[in-house]
């Protein structure tokens, strides 16, 4: 087992390295460099069926279901089709409409979710086509939906998902760069930016794990080849690595009964991951709320006890991302006014919010939509640091099974 660790302590922390790999292998073959246009030969959806959707169902559960919710704002935005996002267990419970332009999206790590596949039949009994974004090949879900998009991330051993997870977001915008595509709501521009963008994210995940890129000359190829930890980057003076930080906030939070997380847009879905995340592994209570709710009922919580982990992110070059992040600014003022201990996760040079809050992690920049893969890995590296301080089972948290295939 330690051989297949790779040399590090656990499987978790050797799948969030291998993160970098993971995404750069989902979009592998998907996207052309040269003209933004994105392939999906696996596919057995004809573009008709992509033009004439008349929407997306998205079910999901657990971190899978957090990626569908921030799958939505990818397709709603670049593809302009309407994505509603279930819990898997909920979705037969509530007589849902569908109906056969309607499109259900599957997505799961395992592909042997029992709700999920539950989910998958329901929607074929109302005529709905079915597609699955799955991390098996062959695995039960793929073989009943009409086309799969595999996440190439390799095998996840922790239960707490994290590869995965990236993989998936990264399968989502791709999906959805090839439905706003088919269905012309997209220019070739704007494709060749995105496309051009989405593949700096393997260089720009190592650089903030400080491990060598996967695109790196001289990098070994293969899905499964271990990524092993290099010393840090000496042009980064900015920053310490993340692995050390994560590793003082372990320090000084690890006694905390609660924890929040914030976020707004697609960030939200993040916080809701980052919360899950240190539920999973650490024990600790921790809830996910959209940040401009705080005041409609969380705000009585804060006080000098509690951290609040709020996802501080912007675009500079999208104006409803720069909105987004100044509603954030504010609410975290409301935090820090009430001595909730902030920790911002910001963007690389982001002066202006360091000065308000008591800790930040920076991430490198990213257009909006694919922000989140980079938002995750900190959140990730928190948890998992707080679980080894608090002496529990990173890999195999109590109660909890990698795959749960039973209703
Ligand atoms: C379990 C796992 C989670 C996972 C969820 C959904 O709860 O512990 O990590 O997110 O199942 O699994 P799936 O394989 O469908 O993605």
């Amino acid at each position: 087992i330690q051989a297949e660790k790779s040399g590090y302590k656990h499987f978790m922390l050797k799948e969030i390295n291998e993160q970098p790999r993971a995404i750069r292998d989902t979009t592998l073959g998907r996207v052309s460099l040269d003209t933004g246009k994105v392939h999906l030969p696996e596919m057995q959806f004809s573009e008709a069926d992509f033009r004439n959707a008349s929407q997306i169902t998205i079910a999901a559960c657990g971190t899978s279901w957090h990626a569908g919710l921030a799958g939505k704002f990818m397709i709603e935005r670049l593809a302009r089709l309407p994505v509603e996002v279930d819990y898997a267990s909920e979705y037969r419970y509530r007589d849902p409409i569908a109906d056969p332009r309607a499109i259900g999206l599957l997505i799961t790590q395992s592909g042997e979710t029992a709700d999920t596949l539950a989910a998958q039949a329901e929607l074929a009994a109302k005529g709905s086509k079915t597609l699955a974004i799955c991390n098996v090949v062959g695995a039960a879900i793929t073989r009943k939906a009409q086309g799969t998009l595999t996440t190439n991330a390799g095998p996840e051993i922790g239960v707490a998902s994290t590869k995965a997870f990236t993989a998936q977001l990264t399968a989502l915008f791709v999906l959805a760069l090839h439905l706003a595509q088919v269905r012309g709501t997209i220019s070739d521009e704007e494709s060749l930016h995105l496309v051009t963008e989405l593949s700096k994210l393997p260089t720009k995940l190592a650089s903030l794990l400080n491990i060598n890129s996967p695109d790196a000359p001289g990098s070994s190829e293969g899905v499964a080849a271990p990524i092993r930890p290099s010393t840090p980057d000496r042009r980064s003076t900015t920053r310490q690595p993340l692995s050390v930080q994560c590793e003082e906030l372990a320090r000084l939070f690890h006694t905390a009964d609660d924890f929040l997380f914030l976020g707004r847009g697609i960030h939200y879905p993040i916080a809701l991951e980052g919360a899950l995340k240190l539920k999973e592994i650490s024990y600790i209570h921790a809830e996910g709320y959209p940040a401009g709710e705080m005041k409609h009922g969380p705000n009585a919580l804060i006080d000098e006890s509690l951290p609040v982990v709020c996802i501080a992110t912007k675009d500079p070059n999208d104006p409803s991302s720069v909105l987004k992040y100044e509603k954030t600014l504010s609410n975290i003022q409301e935090v820090t006014a009430r001595s909730g201990r902030v920790i911002a996760i910001a963007i690389e040079g982001d002066t202006e919010i360091s000065q308000l809050v008591e800790q930040t992690i920076y991430i490198p920049q990213a257009p909006e939509l694919l922000l989140p893969i980079l938002e995750v890995v900190p959140l990730q590296l928190l948890a998992y640091h707080i679980a080894v301080r608090r002496g529990c089972d990173v890999d195999q948290p109590r109660n909890l099974a990698k795959s749960v295939t039973v209703e």
